[in-house]
């Protein structure tokens, strides 16, 4: 009630990555500061009977998880597990860092209940962020995933320095411990030039690369929902061939056709769609998925989960796990207590 009627009003008249970036620092103080840390979880964090999930050997005392894009530099992994979150996905983090495309990186379609995304993969660079989470105390049983992008600038543009870039990053948060599981993010295009990873000739060579680095933790291979079934399902083979833990389906929407309003976005393509646009694709998505590899792979059911009816629906497409964004920043931290109580009715 509060961040609905008081606070998103106001917050929705102020540019949105200002607000964004105020929310994080605001969310990394509490999260360092006890008591307003201890009135934030007694607001807002699940305590009903336990809805723990095991899932490729992670623990997750819930299994919401929030999604990349948001806590793209790490610094709420304190504060995120008193708001009802089992764990976090942080980044895309990429080798160096990225200042992102040019401004405006994000765009409000409130009467399409999505955002627009153009960030460009802004975030501080692999090194920078993995000297902060080692710094930062974990809070017991709160899971960090770290999502891994290629660095969006020209000497990464070829195919090669693309998955060296991305090796790099998972060789380096591999050697210092950092995350407890990795996601590849194939689909960010990268403004300086080059393809995404997103056919099996590409996905191949990236996949053969980084399983040369030593690691036992689960890796998940983030997947666009703009492909036809088919060719994503050529990927989701690719991916068993290298022994993926899992597939999250998915990332942003591209077309911009599925806008309830489409006047609401620019008439040509400026960046993808979270939210509302995403969610029936991502549902046939995942049910597809669950229908063919349901034994052999774990799928995160992520894309426009804004109620917690759309928890329950990506839950019974077949996803073990769910991720989110826009959902919590349309209705607020209180979101996440509802989908949970929900999930343990
Ligand atoms: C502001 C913002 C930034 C995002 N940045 C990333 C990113 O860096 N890496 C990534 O894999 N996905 C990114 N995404 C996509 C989300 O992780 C998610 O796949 C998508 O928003 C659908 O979920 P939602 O409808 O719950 O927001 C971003 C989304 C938003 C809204």
């Amino acid at each position: 009630m509060l961040y609905r009627y008081l606070l998103k009003p106001i917050l929705f008249r102020f540019d949105p990555e200002t607000v964004h970036d105020t929310f994080i620092a605001f969310g990394e103080f509490a999260g360092n500061f006890p008591p307003l840390r201890a009135l934030i979880r007694l607001t807002y964090d699940y305590r009903g009977k336990s809805i723990a999930r095991v899932v490729d050997g992670i623990t997750y005392r819930t299994p919401l998880i929030l999604s990349a894009g948001f806590d793209y530099n790490g610094r709420l992994t304190r504060i995120l597990p008193a708001i009802g979150f089992g764990g976090v996905e942080v980044g895309s983090v990429t080798a160096r860092p990225c200042e992102g495309n040019e401004q405006p990186r994000l765009t409000r379609l409130i009467r399409s209940k999505s955002i627009l995304v153009n960030k460009g993969l802004r975030n501080d660079g692999v090194e920078t962020i993995i000297a902060r989470l080692k710094r930062t105390p974990r809070v017991p049983g709160f899971v960090i995933g770290v999502s891994i992008a290629r660095t969006n600038d020209a000497l990464s543009a070829s195919n090669e320095a693309g998955i060296a870039d991305y090796v790099e990053s998972y060789r380096r948060l591999s050697e210092e411990g950092i995350g407890d599981y990795y996601t590849i993010n194939i689909s960010c295009p990268n403004a300086f030039g080059g393809e995404t990873f997103t056919t099996p000739e590409l996905l191949r060579p990236l996949l053969s690369a980084l399983r040369q680095v030593p690691s036992k933790k689960p890796l998940y291979l983030k997947l666009p929902i703009s492909l036809p079934w088919e060719k994503l399902d050529e990927l989701i083979a690719v991916g068993i061939e290298f022994r993926i833990s899992g597939i999250i389906i998915g990332n942003l929407q591209k077309d911009y056709s599925t806008l309830d309003f489409r006047k609401e976005a620019p008439k040509d393509y400026r960046g993808g769609l979270s939210g509302l646009p995403t969610k029936a694709r991502s549902n046939e998505l995942i049910r597809l998925a669950h229908a063919k590899y349901d034994s052999r792979l774990t799928i995160i059911g992520c894309g426009g989960i804004l109620t917690p009816e759309d928890a329950l629906g990506k839950i019974a497409a077949g996803a073990e796990l769910l991720q989110l964004i826009t959902g919590m920043i349309f209705s607020g931290p209180g979101l996440l207590k509802k989908i949970a109580n929900a999930i343990a009715r």
